[in-house]
């Protein structure tokens, strides 16, 4: 959700924070800006547009664009935004400077009493140009700093005491021209450290590594200085001075390009084969058990936590997420307690950290993002560490704040996803939570269980076969996207494992076309959704061969009486007598049951994006999201 960064050195400024930007623009794309420190007239100079970042880029002087012609020091920062407090407009974009244009800054996060400062401020003569909370905490900063002799740092720990809500903050001051200062709040913020006093900020990794590999954790409460001369001076939560510890993280710069594909969705779908394989090496093979390689983290320090030793002696296993984190979970929950018999609790974090959940040293919870950053999800977390529970992270993001906070890290080796909307995140997410189910089940020993783990083990080596080929023919998915693209309303159906499979369809569908979709499980049919039904709502049913195969062509067969088309997306062939009852079939390759949600949702995702495609909308930027939601 939005992106910071922010530069100290002797490059040219402007494209480094641009192409910093650049790789942060999956995160928030309602406008941008960057505010520079012009040595000459030893102003801040601050530039903005709305849109995608292109349009920044085209209001840049040429000059900024260019080589500085002097080695004169470099202070910048940039923003991406995506909009919480006002419309995206120039006047909302970042960087915000103060009334007198002393400071200037950028935020990510929610100030969550702005409106109450903002009156105190109006009432002093402070002047409001926009409608955010953020350009609050520039007025108040000043404010401050009059009564602080323009000493920054005492400023800066005011304005923390003062301040309600999260944020990362990157700030300048017309005043010390050759410094940038940074504040954490519930908002992830790192500092790369490059050669000779040369520091980059950002709000995630992924915008440093192509500049450097040494990089600086800020945990809440944190705040800091950077200068060339000064170095790093860190202070915590009580204001006192805090060692500044310097990662080295293996990450190399990442390359993040679309390799000949029309979107970053399309791509990331076809990496599915390859993430699979990469999710499975040397985890597991058909005659072992999983393993989790310890230290499979950049955050080097990281206390080699056994995976195996957390998931043993529990009673529960709490799971929370948000979106196609919680859909993943959700799939897992069939498994784990088939094969562990031990009960597991799939919760939406947002609601589950406003609970007073029962928790005890004997559940195990099991934290699932992506980004390892989603702001509900970690505060659900904290809440489970707080509450003594046995933690685990399971991200794509090893070193996100979850992971670092966390008990154990399991790694979904996903790579990086630029696509709003998750794909290959989410079969990664399954397998890996296949393989901690396996291992829970070799652990506990459940007898009759234990001889089912051969045919599951090779069911999911055989996996990126069965991708590959799903993957070589799209041409059905596209002709039904063609014909099914201009209804406004859809419904997804399935039942056992499969079913949070077809709410994951539902999800992309909704989020990418914008059209209506739902997911049920097709026994709910009958409970009230079947009242929608007619030949104006098209039914997407995810067939799997099965227990449960039958009951769902009888659920299909009460859709069909309503006049619903019938779109069915099976690994079992139509039984006679069913001929009629589906409109459109799109076959996809026999398999174990409990891979079926991993394959079946192959082509839901391809449904969702040729259907956007078709639609003329933007896939890998959909209206109204951020890849990773870092507010409430
Ligand atoms: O980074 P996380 O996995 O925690 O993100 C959770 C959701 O915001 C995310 O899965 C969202 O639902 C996706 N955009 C769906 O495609």
């Amino acid at each position: 959700m939005c992106g910071i960064v922010g530069y100290l050195g002797y490059k040219a400024i402007a494209p480094l924070l641009v192409e910093s930007l650049r790789t942060l623009e999956y995160r928030g794309y309602d406008s941008s800006g960057i505010a520079v420190y012009n040595n000459g007239t030893q102003n801040i100079n601050i530039y903005k547009a709305t849109g995608k970042l292109q349009n920044l880029v085209e209001v840049l002087p040429a000059d900024l664009l260019m080589e500085p012609p002097i080695k004169n020091l470099q202070v910048g920062i940039g923003h991406i935004r995506w909009a919480t407090h006002g419309a995206p407009t120039v006047e909302n974009a970042h960087p915000h400077h103060g009334h007198h244009g002393e400071v200037v800054l950028v935020h990510n996060g929610i100030i969550e009493n702005f409106a109450e400062l903002k009156q105190v401020l109006q009432g002093k003569g402070y002047v409001f140009n926009s409608q955010t909370d953020t350009e609050t905490v520039a007025h108040l900063l000043e404010d401050i700093l009059k009564s602080h002799q323009h000493d920054f740092l005492p400023a800066v720990a005011e304005l923390r005491r003062q301040l309600h809500g999260a944020y990362a903050l990157t700030m300048m001051h017309k005043q010390a021209p050759g410094k940038l200062y940074v504040a954490r709040q519930q908002a992830p913020l790192v500092i790369g450290v490059g050669n000779q006093g040369e520091y980059w900020v950002a709000s995630d990794v992924v915008a440093l590594v192509s500049y450097t590999n040494q990089i600086i954790y800020l945990e809440d409460g944190q705040y800091a200085e950077l200068s060339e001369e000064g170095g790093v001076k860190l202070f915590g939560p009580d204001n006192t001075p805090v060692e500044v510890k310097i990662h080295t993280i293996q990450t190399g710069p990442l390359t993040i390009d679309k390799k000949g594909y029309k979107h970053f969705m399309l791509k990331e779908i076809y990496e599915q084969p390859d993430v699979v394989r990469n999710a499975l090496l040397e985890r597991i093979t058909s005659d072992t058990s999983p393993v989790f390689i310890a230290n499979d983290t950049p955050v080097s320090e990281k206390e080699s936590v056994s995976i195996a030793s957390l998931s043993q002696d529990v009673d529960r296993v709490i799971i929370i997420g948000c979106g196609t984190s919680y859909n993943a979970g959700m799939v897992a929950k069939y498994l784990i307690e088939e094969l562990v018999r031990i009960p597991v609790e799939v919760e939406a974090a947002g609601e589950y950290r406003y609970r007073n959940p029962v928790l005890n040293d004997r559940c195990l919870v099991i934290a699932i993002s992506q980004s390892g950053e989603t702001a509900d999800t970690l505060e659900a977390l904290r809440l489970a560490i707080r509450s003594g529970a046995k933690t685990i992270a399971l991200t794509n993001r090893p070193d996100s704040t979850m992971a670092r906070e966390v008990g154990g890290v399991i790694n979904v080796r996903a790579g990086v996803e630029v696509s709003v909307c998750a794909t290959k995140s989410f079969v990664a997410q399954i397998v890996a939570l296949y393989l901690l189910g396996i291992m829970m089940c070799e652990h506990r020993g459940v007898a009759e269980k234990l001889a089912e783990l051969p045919e599951l083990k090779k069911a999911l080596l055989t996996l990126p076969v069965l991708m590959e080929a799903m993957l070589s023919n799209v041409d059905p998915l596209q002709k039904l996207a063609r014909k099914y693209g201009h209804y406004t309303s859809m419904l997804f159906i399935a039942r056992g494992v499969c079913f949070p499979a077809a709410l994951e369809g539902a999800l992309k569908l909704k989020e990418i076309s914008y059209i209506h979709a739902e997911g049920y499980s097709g026994a709910e049919l009958k409970h009230g959704p079947i009242a929608l039904l007619d030949e104006s709502m098209p039914v997407v049913s995810l067939l799997s061969d099965g227990a449960v195969f039958d009951k769902m062509l009888s659920n299909c067969q009460e859709a069909k009486a309503r006049s619903a088309q019938m779109i069915s997306v099976t690994n079992k062939a139509i039984p006679h007598g069913y001929e009629n009852t589906f409109d459109d079939i799109i076959s996809y390759p026999a398999c174990h049951e409990w891979v079926a949600p991993l394959l079946g949702s192959i082509p839901l995702q391809l449904l969702s994006y040729y259907t956007a495609e078709f639609l003329g909308k933007d896939v890998d930027q959909p209206r109204n999201l951020a890849k990773s939601v870092t507010v409430e």
